[in-house]
């Protein structure tokens, strides 16, 4: 697993770094009002599961990182959600779950054929009847990483306990769909801590066939948070399937 998500020092970069955003908003839309069973997996430091629980659901948080949960556990309303150290192919409860949503491209980070199966079809065992599964990937048309240079991505975060840390990407390679990065973090002069991470970037056609194999079917497909269809330049894959 990647050190961005198991090292505490850089778990206490990322709400930071990503703050609530749109995405979150239009899965806590779908989400809906009346009180549902929600697994948020790759739930991460927890911000969405924590405001799907504040809105009366009955939330479990799933992530493979304990430094991402420690997070999660410690922030606001993290006592409304149960958290659960595990991964997507994995996980094995009894609960089955009306919806269950993964979010910040978790997605991309199965990389091999299998691992996305595997995945896939383990979620599709958690949904409830009726149930619906919604996550999204970077449309792999748009080709999102050439943006990722040091020129377009420099940023500064201030971090509690700290302080000022500058942040940037820098892309390593790509190599077919998959795309090697570098994030540089700088806390101080002296003291600069590099991650390494592989994504892989899909089309449409190619997430389409990988739920069919797995069983998730009835697919609702959008290219925006606002909730334009999705079309080939589009920016994000949005899926919401069932079974
Ligand atoms: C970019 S973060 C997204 C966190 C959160 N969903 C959000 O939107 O802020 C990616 C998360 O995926 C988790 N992750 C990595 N491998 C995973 C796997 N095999 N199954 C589930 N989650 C995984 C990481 O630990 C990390 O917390």
């Amino acid at each position: 697993m990647s050190r961005s998500y198991t090292d505490p020092r850089l778990a206490a970069v990322y709400d930071e770094l990503n703050p609530p955003n749109a995405a979150d908003r239009f899965y806590l839309d779908l989400a809906g009002d009346a009180p549902r069973a929600v697994l948020d997996m790759g739930c991460g430091t927890g911000w969405l599961a924590c405001e799907l629980a504040a809105r009366g659901h009955l939330v479990t948080g799933v992530d493979p990182a304990p430094a991402m949960l420690d997070v999660a556990r410690a922030r606001p309303g993290g006592k409304t959600v149960t958290w659960i150290t595990g991964d997507a192919a994995h996980l094995a409860l009894e609960t089955r779950f009306d919806f269950i949503v993964m979010t910040g491209h978790v997605f991309q980070v199965f990389l091999e054929d299998r691992e996305i199966a595997a995945a896939l079809a383990n979620l599709r065992r958690h949904l409830s009847p009726g149930g619906r599964i919604a996550f999204e990937t970077r449309n792999a048309l748009v080709r999102a990483w050439e943006t990722w240079t040091p020129e377009r991505t420099t940023t500064r975060v201030h971090v509690p306990n700290a302080g000022a840390v500058d942040v940037h990407y820098a892309l390593r390679s790509v190599d077919g769909p998959f795309v090697t990065f570098e994030t540089r973090f700088q806390f101080g002069p002296d003291d600069l801590l590099v991650t390494t991470n592989t994504l892989r970037f899909m089309a449409r056609d190619e997430v389409a066939k990988v739920l069919a194999e797995a069983g998730l079917d009835n697919v609702t497909w959008y290219g925006d948070w606002n909730g334009s269809p999705f079309s080939p330049e589009s920016r994000e894959i949005i899926a919401i399937a069932g079974c």
